[in-house]
């Protein structure tokens, strides 16, 4: 799948090993995924429009590229998404950040939206879609899909961990988004949790179990 960057990065791979180990503590899950962020907004902003501006070091005057970090919108999917968003606006301090807010209909099963705020000027703004866990899809199909109806300049989707079948319906029903994921795992188990996973990552950021 060309449009899915697997970030392979030892110091990434080290912090996640750390996070999936059960025992961890609320805070250090929440740590190390703060930290994880920093390192994964290095990758996805790796082409992130720059503009030359005028500056002058103290031997002369030169032109030097610089990011409109306003221009950027962090879209966190609610509630995990959020454990994202720290380490992300200390790399992008300027960017704006949306939510989206879905849950997952009993009967039809399908993601239905209940909270959808952005900025203004969605049409100027290179969006990053935030939410650690790909896990059947249907949550982050739904939110870009919605996210596509703001006409933002580009999308680009963030997790921690995929799995391949949730990976699989992501790219085919937005091929146009890039996905950048620590890990691809496994795969579902019976209840939709990504094995061997994490667990439930609200849970273990919020510490709500
Ligand atoms: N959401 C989670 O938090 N964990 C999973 O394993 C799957 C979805």
């Amino acid at each position: 799948m060309s449009n899915v960057h697997h970030i392979t990065h030892p110091l990434i791979q080290h912090k996640l090993t750390l996070m999936r180990q059960k025992d961890r503590s609320t805070s250090g899950f929440r740590r190390l995924l703060g930290e994880i962020s920093m390192l994964m907004a290095y990758e996805v902003t790796r082409e992130m429009p720059t503009q030359l501006i005028d500056i002058e070091t103290p031997l002369e005057p030169m032109k030097s590229p610089v990011i409109d970090g306003k221009k950027t919108v962090f879209v966190s999917i609610m509630r995990a998404g959020d454990g994202f968003l720290d380490g992300m606006l200390s790399i992008v301090p300027g960017a704006r950040v949306g939510h989206v807010g879905l849950y997952r209909d009993p009967n039809t099963l399908q993601a239905v939206e209940y909270y959808f705020k952005m900025p203004q000027g969605m049409d100027e703004r290179e969006a990053i879609v935030l939410d650690p866990m790909l896990a059947t899809g249907n949550s982050a199909i739904a939110a870009v899909t919605r996210l596509k109806a703001t006409n933002p300049k580009s999308i680009r989707f963030v997790c921690l961990l995929a799995a391949p079948e949730g990976l699989a319906k992501f790219v085919a029903a937005h091929p146009d988004v890039p996905v950048y994921t620590a890990a691809i795992d496994r795969g579902l188990n019976e209840h939709g949790y990504i094995v061997p996973g994490l667990g439930d990552a609200g849970d273990r950021i919020f510490g709500t179990k």
